[in-house]
């Protein structure tokens, strides 16, 4: 699953990717292809001195149209309406504002000189056009030769009037460069003709209405000008409309400096000849531009830039002014192309930002698109999978209900069929039991027969008792069970059934008590119900209280609800799973050796339910065990039909017996022969106490008999005793029979031991698993007494016979089949190390328990057991009879052989040899 949903995961985040790239990819893409297009942008900015003449307006057109061709360029522009402090600020405000260029046309040279040098300082390079500052700090200066108007003005007033006359001149801002200059080129141009007397000088401060008050406020007709010079049209159209308004006065000759050629300006001013002619004074307005450009692509440009001028009058006017048209009517149709330059630029700049959003989505939608596909696909194969899933999920719970329902069928089948085992059981158990009480009362019996009988006795009852329970247990599953309460007093009652134990409770020494503060407790119960829990609480506590110990049963009550009855022990004490588990039913509490059959607590529970009580327990390891049962008093708890009929008489019926008897103590007294008179030990390993005590007795006269009632001690006994055979039983607390054999059969101490598994299970399989482990013989239970010490009886012969084949004669044959592999191991080993060290003097037990890595001991008890030889006995024999076979055989010399079987000495050989021969070594070898 998880695999599959990384993956799920995985895909879209990578598709989401994908399209994040291929968009970053598109955008950066043309990005960079508006960018070649597209250079650096520029900051260029206009300080205009005046903006409301036509002049002006003309440059600021001219810079525009020229600007169109440069795109990249931020054009900022300020005009300060002809007041130099204002132009001033201006301009700090566009250095602020952060200009890569300035141009400034100063409204005076001197207020505006230090604001231009400033700027220069900064690094940004400024272009003055029209009008001149007083220092040479500036990059660059563009505009009209003033000087040359002035002078070209003077020598056409000359020529005009034949190089005499009054002279008047109107000037400009007298503090303006144009106007300083203009006057001098004028003046310079007069003192060439001493009869051209400049009369009056008026400052016009380049305004027409200026020029028109100032004139008005002279006496014209004193004066009486033959030309007037004014530094602009405007101001000699000023000058044309004073002399023209007095009729008295004659109409002066009028010079000015521009020629416009927009309407009403200069050229048609001289063209209706209100003026005899102007001088051209071109704006520059496109070459400051041009040069701004020169400068901010960082090329060298002439500091100073004079534009051409010339003079226009009634001979060249209309040549003028049809080039002038003809270049304003271009001008139009450039303006115009730009317009539609523009528009296309807007179009194409929109049309481009659709493709982007275009191609963008495209990008967006193909990519939500591929993730809608997978996660659609991936959605198919989930569903698929898990409609799936679910059909086997669907398919097992019906296979698990079936086989519940059969499971539970089995179940009753099983129970049924136990109880009606149970049931059958009964009555063979009690024809058992009648003749065998007969028997028993027979004074004139044996001990030992009737020992034997006693133990029938006892198991028939104990037989008795689990069928007793397995019946009650099935009426109640089957809601058979009902109870019969009558009122009767619970301490007699209890007395009573102590009464039953009171045998049982001296023959151990135990303190078996009734305590109650009351003296009578009536209550409604069932009897032959409650009987049977108090008799499996108090059997539970004798099997788990060691002699000497106490079995305390109180009675108390609670106010008038309750009573409750407490049965303590200071037995051996339960662990917490087997107090957690004590009622549940079948489960067989292992408390040491004892085993219950998982009935007794379980039936005691379910009968207190049946009282609307409650039974609980508490118990601690080695301190005791208390089981408390609480009952309702009165009886307004229980139906009319849980009431037995008054006419019922009820009392103890339950075969007491069945629970008592099994706690007698063992009246049989097995004699403890002499360990020294019996030649063989056997180890009994059994936890059934009665069956272990039953071998013991039929084995005991003849041999030697351990016991051992759990795995653990089992094994430890074996080791310590190394006894000559093992009866164990398949099943023993802590380890199996299974393992037991296979420890012994495999640890060279105990493998030559033969191993009797006694079983229960009686299947062909259980069997090959015990031969399996290697046991020797595998009886199963109920088996037969006569087999079962024939079969002992065999396997130690089989035992001896072979001790006798090692001890025999030399070299030792072993080749049998009857012995384990260890065994053989051992034996090969013991006579291999003999043989190959029969020269060597030092060889002893020592020698050849160090070379086989066991203790001196272990070697002694196996070689003892296997072999039943001393092992010193066993070397010296080994020399004798490899002596023997070199006397008969080599022609070597007796001392020789002597020394090479280990002997010390010739002579010592000898009379060893002698000795046991009952000849001497020469003697032998010449026979
Ligand atoms: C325009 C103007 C022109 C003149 C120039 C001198 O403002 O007065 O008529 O030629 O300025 O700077």
């Amino acid at each position: 699953m998880k695999p599959l949903l990384s993956l799920h995961l995985r895909f879209p985040v990578a598709v989401n990717y994908i399209g994040y790239i291929l968009l970053c990819i598109l955008y950066l893409g043309l990005a960079s292809c508006e960018k070649t297009g597209q250079p650096k942008s520029l900051r260029i900015g206009f300080s205009q001195c005046v903006e409301s003449d036509v002049w002006r307006k003309t440059m600021l057109e001219e810079m525009k149209r020229d600007l169109f061709y440069h795109p990249e360029v931020k054009f900022s522009y300020l005009q300060a309406n002809g007041n130099s402090n204002l132009q001033i600020a201006q301009v700090h405000e566009l250095v602020e504002k952060g200009i890569d260029l300035l141009i400034i046309s100063p409204n005076e040279a001197q207020p505006l000189t230090p604001v231009v040098e400033e700027t220069i300082r900064r690094g940004i390079p400024v272009i003055v056009v029209d009008r001149k500052i007083s220092s040479p700090l500036y990059s660059a200066y563009i505009g009209g030769n003033n000087y040359q108007i002035g002078l070209m003005a003077g020598l056409y007033a000359a020529q005009v009037l034949g190089g005499k006359g009054r002279i008047m001149e109107i000037t400009g801002l007298p503090k303006s460069s144009p106007a300083i200059d203009r006057h001098q080129g004028f003046v310079d141009a007069l003192k060439k003709y001493p009869s051209m007397n400049l009369v009056q000088v008026v400052d016009g401060e380049w305004l027409k209405e200026k020029a028109e008050s100032k004139l008005s406020e002279l006496n014209l007709h004193e004066l009486k000008p033959d030309l007037v010079f004014a530094h602009n049209d405007r101001m000699a159209l000023g000058s044309y409309r004073i002399f023209n308004a007095d009729p008295e006065i004659p109409m002066p000759r009028i010079i000015g400096v521009d020629g416009l050629s927009a309407k009403g300006a200069g050229l048609d001013l001289v063209a209706n000849k209100m003026l005899s002619a102007t001088m051209l004074y071109p704006t520059g307005g496109q070459e400051a531009i041009r040069l701004a450009m020169e400068i901010l692509a960082g090329h060298a440009v002439e500091k100073d830039n004079l534009l051409q001028t010339t003079v226009i009058d009634s001979s060249n006017v209309e040549i003028m002014k049809r080039q002038a048209d003809k270049l304003t009517s271009q001008q139009i149709s450039i303006e115009r192309q730009q317009e539609m330059l523009q528009s296309y630029q807007s179009l194409y700049t929109h049309q481009r930002t659709f493709l982007y959003i275009l191609i963008s989505s495209l990008a967006v939608a193909l990519t939500l698109g591929s993730i809608v596909f997978y996660s659609l696909r991936e959605n198919r194969k989930i569903n698929r999978r898990l409609h799936h899933q679910n059909e086997e999920i669907l398919n097992q719970k019906k296979e698990l209900e079936e086989m519940s329902v059969k499971a539970g069928e089995a179940n009753d089948a099983k129970i049924a069929f136990f109880t009606n085992i149970s049931h059958e059981y009964r009555t063979p158990l009690t024809l058992i039991l009648a003749p065998l009480e007969e028997l028993l009362a027979n004074v004139k019996l044996q001990p030992q027969q009737k020992q034997n009988l006693q133990l029938i006795q006892k198991n028939v009852y104990r037989l008795l008792r689990l069928v007793n329970q397995l019946i009650d247990f099935r009426k109640i599953e089957v809601d058979k069970m009902q109870i019969q309460a009558s009122e009767n007093d619970l301490i007699l009652f209890t007395a009573d059934i102590l009464q039953a134990y009171r045998n049982v409770a001296d023959s151990h020494h135990i303190d078996l008590r009734l305590m109650t503060n009351e003296s009578t407790v009536m209550a409604w119960f069932d009897v032959n119900m409650l009987d049977k829990v108090l008799f499996n609480l108090l059997s539970n506590s004798f099997k788990f209280t060691r002699d000497g110990g106490l079995i305390h049963v109180s009675i108390s009550k609670e106010g008038a609800e309750q009573v409750i009855i407490k049965v303590q022990d200071n037995g051996i004490g339960m662990s917490d799973e087997a107090v957690r588990n004590a009622f549940t039913v079948f489960h067989q509490g292992d408390y040491e050796s004892q085993k219950g059959s998982g009935l007794g607590l379980a039936l005691s529970k379910q009968l207190i339910q049946l009282h609307k009580g409650r039974i609980s327990l508490k118990s601690e390891k080695g301190i005791g065990t208390t089981f408390e049962i609480r009952l309702p008093l009165g009886r307004s708890h229980l139906t009319q039909s849980e009431i037995a009929p008054a006419t019922d008489k009820p009392g103890v019926t339950e075969d007491i017996r069945t629970y008592t008897m099994d706690l007698q103590p063992d009246t049989l007294v097995v004699e403890d022969h002499e360990i020294m008179d019996k030649e063989f030990s056997i180890l009994i390993i059994e936890d059934h106490k009665d069956l272990r005590e039953f071998i013991k007795k039929r084995l005991t006269t003849e041999y030697h008999v351990l016991e051992a009632e759990d795995g653990n001690s089992a094994i430890q006994q074996a080791f310590d005793t190394i006894p000559d055979l093992i009866i164990a039983d398949v099943v023993v607390p802590y380890q199996s029979g299974l393992t037991l054999v296979n420890t012994f059969k495999s640890d060279i101490r105990t493998s030559h031991i033969p191993v009797i598994l006694l079983s229960g299970q009686t299947t062909i399989e259980h069997q090959i698993e015990g031969m399996r482990n290697m046991a020797d013989v595998y009886i199963t239970k109920p088996f037969n007494v006569l087999f079962l010490e024939q079969t002992i009886k065999s396997l130690l012969a089989n035992r001896s016979k072979l001790k006798s084949h090692f001890t025999s004669e030399l070299p030792s044959n072993l080749k049998t089949q009857k012995l384990g592999k260890i065994d053989r191991k051992f034996l090969s080993d013991f006579t291999s190390i003999i043989e190959r060290n029969l020269g060597n003097e030092e060889l002893n037990v020592d020698f050849i328990a160090r070379e086989m890595a066991v203790s001196r001991i272990q070697l002694y008890r196996k070689v003892k057991a296997l072999l039943n030889i001393n092992i010193n006995e066993y070397i010296l024999n080994a020399r004798l009879q490899k002596a023997k076979y070199l006397l008969q055989h080599e022609e070597t010399p007796i001392s020789e052989i002597a020394y090479s079987v280990g002997f010390s000495s010739p002579a010592y050989f000898s009379t060893v040899f002698k000795s046991r021969f009952g000849i001497t070594p020469k003697a032998f070898k010449e026979k």
